[in-house]
Parts: C-alpha cells; sequence; structure tokens
C-alpha cells in the first residue's frame, strides 16, 4: 500500500508514519513544517516539502507520486489561536483540506483518514460524549474540522469518496520505543507545557481556573495515547478498504483527568517540583470532556492499550528529560 501522509512530521503525524511502515506500507511524508520537526521526518519515508494551501504543490506531488490512500493530519490545532487568527485557519484547515481532498478526487484517489477532533461537539450534554451528541462547536478550529467533515459527507454520498473522521480527544505521550524526538514547538496543551516546567524551560504554568464543577476543580480531559491513535489510522484504513464505506468515530478512552493529577503524575516521575499559578478561566473552557469509544471498538476492533496517565507521562518525559 503506497499511502500519503500530509502532516507527517507533526506530533501525531510521526507516531501515524511509524504504525504505517510497521504495516508494510510506503510512505510519502508531505508537510511544509510550520509546526512540524525535523527531527520527526522517518528515515524510511519520503518527504516532501510542500504546503497543502498551494494547488501547485500538490499537483507537482501528484504528478510524481501515485498513492493508494491519504492520511490527512496537516493543520494548525490551537482552538484559542483560531478565535484570534480565524484566517489562518480558514487557509490551513478549510481550504488547504479541500485543496487536498479535490486533488485526490482528480487523482483517481477515493480514500482519506481525516484528523478530525472533538471539538466538533462543543459544550457537552451528556457525558461521556458519544457519536451522535449534537455538533455545535464553540470555538473557530471546531468549526473548521466539523466543515471538513460536512464536505466529506457530501463527497462519499455524492461519488462514492470514501472516509474516516477520526475525531480525537487529547493526545499524550510518545512512542515507547523512542523513535519519535521532535518536541512540539510552542505547545498549546497540557502535558508538553507542564513538561516544559518540569525540564526547566519554562518557570510556571497557568491552570486556567480551579473552580470548575470537577472534583479538585480543575478541567478534565480524556487522554490517549498517541500510540493508540496511530494504530486506529491503520485499523481505519483497513475497514475502508474492506468495507466500502465512510465511518465518524471518536477516539478517546472514556476516562478523564484532572489538570491537577496531571501535575501530580508528572511530579513523581520526573522527580521535578512543577510551579503553577491559579489564573482565570478562558473563555470557552469546559468542564470535563469524556469520549465513548464504543462505536471505534465495535467497528474497527480498536481498544486503546497504551492509555493509562502512568504509561503516558513516562514515555513523555523521556523525551524531555
Ligand atoms: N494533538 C491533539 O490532541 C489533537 C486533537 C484533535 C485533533 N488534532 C488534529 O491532528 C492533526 C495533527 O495534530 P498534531 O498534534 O500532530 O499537530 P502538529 O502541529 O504537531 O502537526 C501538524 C503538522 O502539519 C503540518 N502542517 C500544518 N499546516 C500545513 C500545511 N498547510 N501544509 C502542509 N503541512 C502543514 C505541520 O508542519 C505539522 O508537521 C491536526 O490536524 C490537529 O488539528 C490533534
Amino acid at each position: 500500500m503506497k499511502l500519503l501522509i500530509t502532516g507527517g512530521a507533526g506530533y501525531i503525524g510521526s507516531h501515524v508514519v511509524l504504525a504505517a511502515l510497521e504495516k508494510g506500507s510506503k510512505v510519502t511524508i508531505f508537510d511544509n513544517l510550520s509546526t512540524g520537526n525535523k527531527k520527526n521526518i522517518n528515515k524510511d519515508c519520503k518527504f516532501v516539502n510542500g504546503s497543502i494551501n498551494s494547488l501547485s504543490d500538490l499537483s507537482s506531488l501528484f504528478k510524481k507520486e501515485k498513492f493508494d490512500a491519504v492520511i490527512h493530519l496537516a493543520g494548525k490545532k490551537a482552538a484559542g489561536e483560531s478565535m484570534k487568527n480565524p484566517l489562518i485557519y480558514l487557509e490551513n484547515n478549510i481550504i488547504g483540506t479541500i485543496n487536498l481532498i479535490k486533488s485526490c478526487i482528480e487523482n483517481g484517489i477515493n480514500i482519506l483518514i481525516f484528523s478530525s477532533s472533538a471539538s466538533v461537539y462543543g459544550e457537552p450534554k451528556y457525558l461521556p460524549l458519544d457519536e451522535k451528541h449534537s455538533l455545535s462547536p464553540i470555538n473557530y478550529y471546531g468549526y473548521t474540522k466539523l466543515a471538513i467533515e460536512n464536505h466529506l459527507k457530501w463527497f462519499s454520498d455524492l461519488i462514492g469518496f470514501r472516509y474516516a473522521a477520526l475525531r480525537y480527544f487529547n493526545a499524550a505521550g510518545y512512542d515507547l520505543e523512542n523513535r519519535v524526538l521532535g518536541l512540539e514547538k510552542n505547545p498549546q496543551n497540557l502535558i508538553p507545557i507542564v513538561m516544559e516546567v518540569a525540564s526547566l524551560q519554562r518557570d510556571a504554568l497557568d491552570i486556567f481556573g480551579n473552580d470548575y464543577k470537577t472534583k479538585d476543580g480543575t478541567g478534565i480531559r480524556d487522554y490517549i495515547h498517541v500510540t493508540d491513535l496511530a494504530k486506529a489510522h491503520i485499523d481505519a484504513l483497513d475497514y475502508l478498504l474492506k468495507k466500502q464505506v465512510s465511518i465518524t468515530v471518536n477516539l478517546g478512552v472514556e476516562r478523564g483527568y484532572s489538570v491537577l493529577e496531571i501535575i501530580e503524575m508528572v511530579t513523581k516521575i520526573s522527580g521535578k517540583k512543577i510551579e503553577y499559578n491559579i489564573v482565570d478561566r478562558r473563555k470557552g473552557d469546559i468542564d470535563t470532556i469524556i469520549a465513548d469509544y464504543s462505536l471505534a471498538n465495535h467497528l474497527l476492533g480498536w481498544v486503546p492499550e497504551n492509555s493509562n496517565l502512568k504509561t503516558i507521562i513516562e514515555s513523555t518525559w523521556k523525551v524531555y528529560a
């Protein structure tokens, strides 16, 4: 199987690349390295430096190579930034992805695995969140993911383009065999920020509110180990190839940890004191987000195997220490 993986130099993409290579696929990584890391470019892959925002970059890529399927992870992922600079998200997440879908269709590729996000749901009306939950994103980032899911559904219904929209919850952890070593640039998510404090790259972290309706007042999120996440892409690809259908599934582990629990585990594993300040809540933050992943389990037979907090933090600390 010849795969194109966009965003394959990024945090999740580099782990998906490993899973694809382990399965015996030939992989081309297409990435503009805007947030990706050169260190993450797997030596067993072909690397093309280009942007999905550029139709000419895509056209020269597809002219030179033939692919059986595309795994699409390239994009911007910071919800807060998307509210301040929506044009960047329009450009990279919507226009770029539409360019890619168009290029796939024009080049006879009709299978795409798409990095969607739990942020398509918005404020939870019940927990755990299943795929039937209403879709009402509360930030522009979430809207960009939903917009692409909607386009994919139209193309699937109209011309049989097949897709898997994978709604990731919070990706965390690193490859257990230490094959991915690139750190996230300017991280906006909790675990890399706590790691930066533990490894003395920053003095302290801000905790945005400790008066949420949770056991210790801090926000609870569903952390999924990135290797479990990566495997789900390969499982989804197999499923699409076998069943000739499109699917949308949650990828989380139906269990959440609070900000303070993450800090406590990082302290325990790293032996470092984590300095933090409690500051005001951020607009749009939610108490608790937890996934129901029974559909992914039912359709793909997927089970998260590495997503306990200790494994997540240990594998991350190995990279940051
Ligand atoms: N990290 C999470 O918890 C999470 C949760 C839900 C969804 N996602 C989605 O998963 C995908 C990957 O996230 P990540 O955490 O690995 O982020 P990342 O920033 O590490 O990876 C994104 C990659 O895409 C590349 N890229 C960005 N814009 C591009 C463009 N226009 N053309 C070509 N390459 C481009 C970047 O250089 C980077 O290598 C994103 O689409 C993100 O929205 C991530």
